[in-house]
Formats: C-alpha cells, sequence, structure tokens
C-alpha cells in the first residue's frame, strides 16, 4: 500500500471523548470512526487487523474440529419467548418489529438460533457430539458503552455452540475448547489467564473466562499460583484460594468465555435426540464466545508507548513500512524506495510505504503511532552509502542493511 494514494487520517491530538489508552490510539491511528454511542465503522487499516484476529481464530476453530455456520443476525420473537429470555434478557435486548408486527430481537447471542437448527435437523446419536461456530456481529444495548470497540453496542463475537448425549462427551469437548483457547491468544501474543468463573458449588454451572492481563480491565481478578488457581473475584468468597493459600489480585479484560450450558435450552426448546438405546433425551450444550473486536482493543493495552501502537507481529496490519525521506516526487530516496516495495512485495511481505511529501517527523510520528512493527528508512545518506536503515517499533536495536542483502536480512530475521 502506498500512503500517497492511501485514505489514510491520523490525528495529533487526544480524542477528548476517549477514557481509555487503547481507544484515544484507535481513533488517533484511525482505525476505526465513532457513528454513534457503541457504534464504530472499521476503517482499512483497523479492518486488516480484525481479519488477522479473525483469521487466527478461524483457523484454530477448525484445527478443533468444529463446523463454521452462520446464523442472521435478526431472530424472531417467538424463539426467545419459548426459553424465557424475550423478558429475562432485559433492556440489553434490542427489539423491534417488521411491517406485519411481527417482533424480532438483533441476536445478543445465538443459543436459541442453533438449538432451533439442531432439533430440526439433528434426529440420532451418530450426528452427535457437533460443534458449530460462528463469527459474526452481535449488538447489545449496554447501559453504558465506553472504551470504544472494547464495550461497544455492535460488535464482532466468535460464538461457537456444542451438543452432546452425556457429560463425558460435553466435558471432553469443553477441554478441547479450552485447549483451543489457549493456543488462540498464545498466537495472538496476548498475555492472558484462564480463570473460573463458576461458583464453584456442587451442581453449579461449569464455566471459564479468559482474561487479558492490563490494569485498565474492568474484571478483577483473584489468583494463588501455589494452587494453581485463578478465579473472577465475582465468585471468590473470602481472601484464601480452596485449599486456604494466599490470593493475589489482578485486572483483567474478558477476552473469551466458555460455558457448559447442561440441557436448559434443549430442554426449555423440546429439542431431543435418540440415543444408541433408542430413547429420546435431550443433548447437552456447551458455548464458547470471544469477542474479537474486543480483542483488539485489549491487545494496544498490553503494546503501546507514548508515541502509539506497537503492533505484535500476529495482529500487524502491515509487517513493513518504508518511510522515504523525500521532498518531493522526483528525488531519488523515493525512487529508490519505490524498488525496495515492489521488491519486498513481490517476497511475499505486507509493505507500507510512505512515500508523501511530508517531512521526516510526520512520517516517523505516523510510522509510531501506526505502530508497524519493522520500519525500513531510505536516506539521502544511505543512498551514498549504498544501505538501507532497519528499526524495529518495540525499539530494540537499529541497523543499516546493504540494499542487496535486505531480503535475505529480512528472511533470517523471520526464522
Ligand atoms: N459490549 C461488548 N463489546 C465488545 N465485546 C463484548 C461485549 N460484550 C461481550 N463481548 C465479548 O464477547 C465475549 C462473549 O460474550 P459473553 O456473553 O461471555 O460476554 P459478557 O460476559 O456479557 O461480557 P462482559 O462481562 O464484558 O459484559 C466476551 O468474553 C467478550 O470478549
Ligand atoms: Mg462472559
Amino acid at each position: 500500500m502506498q500512503l500517497s494514494k492511501y485514505p489514510l487520517i491520523t490525528y495529533k491530538e487526544t480524542p477528548v471523548d476517549a477514557e481509555l489508552t487503547s481507544h484515544q490510539l484507535m481513533l488517533r491511528a484511525g482505525l476505526i470512526k465513532k457513528l454513534a454511542s457503541g457504534l464504530f465503522s472499521w476503517m482499512p487499516i483497523g479492518l486488516k487487523v480484525l481479519r488477522k484476529i479473525e483469521h487466527i481464530v478461524r483457523e484454530e476453530m477448525d484445527r478443533s474440529g468444529a463446523y463454521e455456520v452462520s446464523m442472521p443476525a435478526i431472530q424472531p420473537a417467538d424463539l426467545w419467548q419459548e426459553t424465557g429470555r424475550w423478558e429475562a434478557y432485559g433492556d440489553l435486548l434490542l427489539k423491534m418489529e417488521d411491517r406485519q408486527g411481527r417482533s424480532f430481537c438483533f441476536g445478543p447471542t445465538h443459543e436459541e438460533v442453533i438449538t432451533d437448527i439442531v432439533r430440526n435437523e439433528l434426529k440420532t446419536y451418530r450426528q452427535m457430539p457437533v460443534n458449530f461456530y460462528q463469527i459474526q456481529t452481535k449488538f447489545r444495548d449496554e447501559i453504558r458503552p465506553r472504551f470504544g470497540v472494547m464495550r461497544a453496542r455492535e460488535f464482532l463475537m466468535k460464538d461457537a455452540y456444542s451438543f452432546h448425549l452425556d457429560q463425558p462427551s460435553l466435558d471432553l469437548e469443553y477441554e478441547n475448547m479450552g485447549a483451543t483457547y489457549n493456543t488462540i491468544f498464545t498466537r495472538l501474543g496476548l498475555d492472558f489467564r484462564k480463570v473460573r468463573a463458576d461458583s464453584g458449588e456442587i451442581g453449579g454451572s461449569v464455566s471459564h473466562e479468559y482474561h487479558v492481563l492490563a490494569d485498565s480491565g474492568e474484571d478483577e481478578i483473584g489468583y494463588c499460583d501455589e494452587e494453581d488457581y485463578a478465579a473472577n473475584v465475582e465468585m471468590i468468597e473470602g481472601n484464601t484460594a480452596p485449599n486456604g493459600g494466599k490470593l493475589s489480585f489482578t485486572r483483567g479484560i474478558e477476552v473469551g468465555h466458555i460455558f457448559q450450558l447442561g440441557d436448559k435450552y434443549s430442554k426449555s426448546m423440546n429439542c431431543t435426540v435418540l440415543n444408541d438405546k433408542g430413547d429420546s433425551i435431550y443433548p447437552l450444550m456447551g458455548c464458547y464466545g470471544i469477542g474479537i473486536s474486543r480483542i483488539m482493543a485489549s491487545s494496544i493495552e498490553q503494546n503501546h508507548d507514548e508515541s502509539g501502537i506497537i503492533w505484535p507481529e500476529p495482529l500487524a496490519p502491515f509487517q513493513i513500512i518504508i518511510v522515504a525521506l523525500n521532498k518531493n516526487t522526483e528525488d531519488t530516496t523515493l525512487t529508490k524506495s519505490r524498488k525496495i516495495y515492489h521488491q519486498l512485495k513481490e517476497s511475499g511481505y505486507e509493505v507500507l510505504l510512505d512515500d508523501r511529501n511530508e517531512r521526516a517527523g510526520v512520517k516517523f510520528a505516523d510510522a509510531d503511532l501506526l505502530g508497524i512493527p519493522k520500519r525500513l528508512i531510505v536516506s539521502e545518506r544511505g543512498l551514498d552509502n549504498q544501505t538501507i536503515e532497519l528499526n524495529f517499533r518495540d525499539g530494540k536495536n537499529k541497523i543499516d542493511v546493504p540494499f542487496e542483502q535486505l531480503v535475505d536480512y529480512l528472511e533470517k530475521l523471520d526464522v
């Protein structure tokens, strides 16, 4: 991508109505635009990052054996009345009517829809266990939308729903999803922790949350490393871990949630299958969510400095930015930069070329703000020495690489 033709608009000033660093940086770097409270447009670079997150989540969900589906965002009220959630879900549910006066909601989650599909389509034990997932836009009419895409009203979620004949099968898939989540959040480069979200009572529902550790997080987590125990403080009674160990506390952002639902939905929606003995049973369900758009904000909370974002490689919208220190369109620095740009693109890199007629200071500030991991600077001095300056957004070091060795050098860095 060449910045001279790219619709990038960045801001020096910190937006007044954004409290959280990630929100400020996402607005300043032009990743998102606010439309209304809790509603954001994804601009080209922001969308590129969102797709990277989606891609990793999709790859690992496919690998886990789940099947991707796509369900409507708009859901008929009757389904929600069957489970009692038309009322119970409260004001988070955005309700609407069509021209015939039939009621619908914009889906905040999809247990009802998937259970409706399964009760109509799956009849016997041979079709289970099964896990369906989607990556889709949700709407929740949050009482206090804030922090940008961290707590939005419209947001992107990966949601999965599994169906089982018995508890051991549900336990197995719950473990499988737990392992998949570990892989996903590790690949995304997040510093995270799995925490208990269930009350721990006998008969209580089993549930775990995945939290990205950040001081700005809305949740407080109590943990005890000796006992390998961590739980959302909402769930902790007293000041010690289950075996009396001392608790430490930290803050987190919930990016994922896995839940054993049991037969709550299959029963209330009369979803049955025949087991291998010919008995009609209510399948047990699990559900597994990941906040795709929230992950982007969480990653920025963990990876930034006073100058801007510092993308970890897997999320970076571009791997390399080439800063041409040209003063006008005729400069040799620009000609050389273009050559390197095409060469790197051919070698498979995602490259951004800053070929604007801007001052070096403006270009460096934007490069810092955008957070692209590797920066190549093409200057007059470099041209004289036949070298290009390579430095890293995380500030580790800086090196002059001879032009003809550049591609080899970059390749070696990646292995
Ligand atoms: N308003 C929101 N904006 C962005 N992401 C959200 C929002 N609400 C939920 N998510 C994401 O979707 C995931 C799955 O949804 P879930 O129903 O578990 O959310 P939740 O527990 O209600 O979230 P929270 O406690 O933060 O309100 C969450 O773990 C979170 O990452
Ligand atoms: Mg949750």
